[in-house]
């Protein structure tokens, strides 16, 4: 197993920040790398010493279940000292800065740090600020690149591209909440390097100014969208971040944009369900689709796992033990 960081990008050679660092190869040199690592998983003795003596800290100023526990677990699994740190009950209470913590974080000794913050932008500042490796676990509505690997990883075990490695000509849907997204903004990005056909489907309050620009198509009809696709991402409404009125009900926004049963009879290709996490059952997705024989969304957790640890073995330059 290479732990060549220089693949992924001449520019990502410490960082994981958002996916626009990542080449087309880099990415699936962490895909193939997560390939090797997911073995692990599934060993009796679930660990390798690649990163002994390194220290990661989970910096999470925004609530996390998946995130902050897999980069915990994949840390662990690769015998990394793992500090988790959460804002609540910190001196961020005093006012303490970002910045001072990171800072404080590194004195400690910190190697790597994975960062969580309300604020699009963050982690690239923090990169800044640190000497240390920083990986992005999701800042404000920019980007969530992990969140976008693992999902590749997982669409790419079940849907083979026409050039095999990647995802060419695979068809995808992205649904819902595209403006509030990090999720779908990384999505994007890899899912399209890796030669997916993207489709949004949103109402037009819930798509980013500028999303034509983007490369995907753009449809208002999910029964219509969902006729051709692969995969369906369902996105969570993500209540917290509207200051406003986006949609007229939860009712209609469910009748309109919600994955159901009937809503699946009008596919064509027994599509993938995916959903990142958090749910909202019976808001963007019912309960039956969630639990459905098609749906990976327990997948992806479980990807997510050997994903951060290919991100950590290949950004800390894991030994070859
Ligand atoms: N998908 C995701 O980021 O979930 P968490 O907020 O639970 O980490």
């Amino acid at each position: 197993m290479s732990n060549r960081s220089d693949v992924l990008s001449p520019k990502l050679s410490r960082h994981l920040l958002t996916i626009s660092d990542l080449s087309r190869e880099g990415a699936i040199h962490i895909l193939d790398t997560a390939d090797e690592l997911a073995r692990v998983s599934d060993a009796p003795i679930k660990k390798l010493p690649t990163l002994r003596g390194r220290t990661v800290v989970n910096l999470f100023y925004e609530d996390s279940t998946r995130t902050r526990i897999s980069f915990e677990a994949a840390a662990k699994r690769l015998s990394a000292d793992v500090i988790n740190f959460s804002a609540k009950g910190s001196s961020v209470s005093k006012g303490e800065s970002l910045k001072d913590t990171a800072l404080t974080l590194q004195s400690m000794g910190a190697d790597a740090v994975i960062l969580r913050h309300s604020a699009s932008g963050a982690a690239h500042r923090l990169a800044q600020w640190t000497d240390g490796v920083v990986i992005n676990a999701g800042d404000g509505t920019h980007e969530h690149p992990t969140q976008a690997l693992l999902d590749a990883f997982t669409l790419r075990k079940h849907l083979k591209g026409a050039r095999g490695e990647d995802l060419s000509g695979v068809r995808i849907a992205i649904v819902g909440d595209i403006l509030h997204s990090r999720v779908a903004r990384s999505n994007v990005l890899l899912l399209s390097l890796l030669g997916a056909h993207i489709t949004l489907v949103a109402p037009p309050t819930l798509l980013p100014v500028g999303v034509h620009d983007w490369p995907v198509e753009i449809s208002y009809d999910f029964d219509e969208a969902i006729g051709e696709c692969d995969a369906v991402m369902m996105l969570r409404l993500q209540m917290e971040r509207m200051k406003s009125a986006f949609f007229p009900s939860a009712r209609e926004y469910s009748r309109l944009y919600g994955l159901d049963r009937e809503r699946m009879k009008k596919s064509k290709k027994n599509p993938l369900i995916l959903h990142p996490g958090p749910i909202n059952r019976g808001l963007e997705i019912s309960a039956d689709c969630a639990d459905d024989v098609d749906s990976v969304i327990l997948e992806q957790v479980a990807n997510g796992v050997s994903v951060r640890m290919a991100v950590l073995y290949l950004l800390l330059g894991g030994s070859h033990e």
